[in-house]
């Protein structure tokens, strides 16, 4: 009985110690196809500022400002410039999904480009851009206090 009990608490320790490593992994999912996750970023006054080093392996970039339900999806460009969209979508604001290509929704399948202009519908307005400026080892968003 001793041993039986000793084997059960061992094993419920262990799938606690399982669960705790995999948790971590499992919030940094990111909903992009090319992103390398999701980057979480406090909004300090009306601006977010997320470190360049970001993109070093990566063109696309998904931010989730705190306190917000939607994230946005920051594009490195060929021309070294960056474009920050808002992931909402303008038909009945739907979370997006970034893939490579664009954005799609999957409430009732609008689609928008890399610009966020919209490709498919039943939405008609293209995705809510964020101004950019780039630091010298950051890209500030100006973003409103809510979306
Ligand atoms: S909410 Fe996105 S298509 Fe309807």
């Amino acid at each position: 009985m001793q041993r039986r009990n000793f084997l059960k608490s061992s094993c419920n320790i262990c799938l606690l110690g399982a669960a705790g490593f995999a948790l971590p992994k499992l919030t940094g999912c990111s909903p992009a196809l090319h992103s390398t996750g999701v980057y979480k970023a406090t909004i300090v006054g009306n601006a977010l500022e997320i470190p360049l080093a970001l993109f070093e392996n990566t063109s696309l970039q998904v931010v989730r400002p705190l306190g917000w339900f939607y994230d946005i999806a920051v594009e490195k460009r060929a021309n070294n410039t960056y474009a920050a969209l808002l992931m909402q979508c303008t038909h009945q604001d739907n979370q997006l999904t970034a893939s490579g290509t664009g954005f799609s929704c999957s409430l009732h399948g609008s689609q928008f480009d890399k610009n966020g202009n919209v490709l498919k519908g039943p939405a008609e307005d293209p995705l809510r851009q964020y101004k950019t400026t780039i630091g010298k080892s950051t890209l500030t968003i100006e973003v409103p206090k809510t979306p």
